[in-house]
């Protein structure tokens, strides 16, 4: 007994004095699926974070529990919550893809007292459904707003709109309908399509039947962002002249390859681009194309979980590691740095980021297609966030 006392002492003492607590982060997304790509974006984020900084804050030791969430699917993000709450225990939640899994996720935030960072979800009402949200991603506002100026600029006139019927699509329409009709541009027709449509033949005759000059689109970035553009394409949009602008999911890096010269000259705008030209930017692609493995995997989720994975660490210090999540919260509320992505804050009003806005156009450089910085505008909050 007393040689086993000693030998405790002894431990304590070699370890420092305080014995440091290991830190649960509960991370949702589809790491399975169609859209599996995208999660494995969110993780190649965060190993990139933790080869970057360790997996130590102060005396504490942070650990990843991932949950699979293949496609939109509130009850079971829900269910999926609940788990990582209750059996985990964790202390932050993280990730979510889709808007209808986050807003399923956020009332249960401030009884469990867990802030939840979101990588991904776009639609701005989500940081409203809890005061324990904060998102590193974007939103379908903040992204779609400065592409209504840019068809405006470039002498469009007579667009169409085509999104997802759900969140981010609605607002996206929104967001570019107001910009594009308040730029005196007038609009054909707007469509919203269900979230499962994969024949698009039948909208491209409808854009083709409108008469626009343009049409702008959303869809969530993955398969379906994938089959859109190729509909485009096939179905004689392109070789017709009808413009097709969005913002940025619908070019994401991983679809370049297989998109190739079909994509070039496309139009999006967005706040991450893979080829952003920065040092910031250059250690970050480093470490996350390691992590990922193929480097033409990598696109716009792993940026948005690599600062989620910032804006935790900060909340871990804040707090010394206890559960806190008011003081968490609190604690990066204006919290500035530079992203791989560029500089960037978080909005102490609605805690969502604010950040330059690039557009960009799809360009083969050195025999690879990329999405190329050709204008900034710069320090964008989100134009969709309304005071609850
Ligand atoms: C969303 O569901 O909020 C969402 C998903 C994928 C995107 C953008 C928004 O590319």
């Amino acid at each position: 007994m007393k040689t086993l006392v000693m030998a405790g002492f002894a431990l304590a003492l070699m370890s420092g004095t305080a014995l440091g607590d290991t830190i649960k982060i509960g991370v949702v997304g589809p790491f399975s699926g169609p859209a599996a790509l995208q999660g494995k974006n969110f993780q190649a984020g965060i190993d990139a974070w933790l080869a970057i900084n360790g997996n130590q804050i102060g005396d504490d030791t942070i650990e990843i529990v991932y949950r699979d969430l293949p496609a939109a699917d509130p009850a079971q993000s829900a269910a999926l919550t609940q788990d990582l709450i209750v059996g985990e225990g964790v202390q932050y939640l993280a990730g979510y893809y889709y808007t209808p899994d986050a807003m399923a996720a956020a009332p249960m935030l401030e009884e469990a007292n867990v802030p939840l960072v979101v990588f991904n979800a776009a639609t701005s009402a989500i940081v409203n459904a809890s005061p324990y949200v904060v998102r590193t991603s974007f939103t379908t506002w903040q992204t779609s707003t400065p592409m209504a100026a840019v068809a405006r600029e470039r002498g469009i006139n007579k667009m169409i709109t085509v999104v997802s019927d759900y969140g981010p699509g609605v607002d996206a329409e929104t967001a570019f309908v107001t910009g594009f009709t308040g730029a005196g541009g007038e609009i054909a027709e707007s469509i919203r399509m269900p979230m499962n449509t994969n024949d698009f033949s039948p909208i491209m005759q409808r854009i083709k039947d409108s008469g626009a000059e343009g049409v702008f689109a959303f869809l969530p970035a993955g398969p379906a962002t994938l089959g859109f553009m190729q509909a485009y394409v096939e179905n004689g949009l392109k070789d017709a002249g009808v413009t097709l602008v969005a913002p940025g999911d619908l070019t994401q890096e991983s679809d370049l390859p297989v998109l190739g010269p079909n994509a070039l000259g496309v139009l999006t705008t967005f706040h991450y681009a893979v080829s952003h030209d920065s040092p910031e930017n250059a250690a970050f692609v480093e470490a996350a194309s390691k992590a990922i493995g193929n480097p033409s995997e990598l696109s716009f989720p792993s940026v948005g979980a690599f600062d989620g994975m910032y804006v935790i660490s900060k909340m871990i210090e804040a707090t010394g590691g206890e559960q806190d999540a008011q003081a968490a919260v609190e604690a990066v509320k204006g919290l500035a740095w530079t992203s791989p992505r560029g500089p960037v804050s978080i909005n102490p009003e609605n805690r969502h980021i604010t950040q330059n806005i690039y557009l960009r156009e799809v360009a083969e450089v050195d025999g690879k297609f990329i999405n190329k910085e050709i204008q900034t505008f710069e320090n964008q909050n989100d134009p969709g966030w309304k005071a609850p």
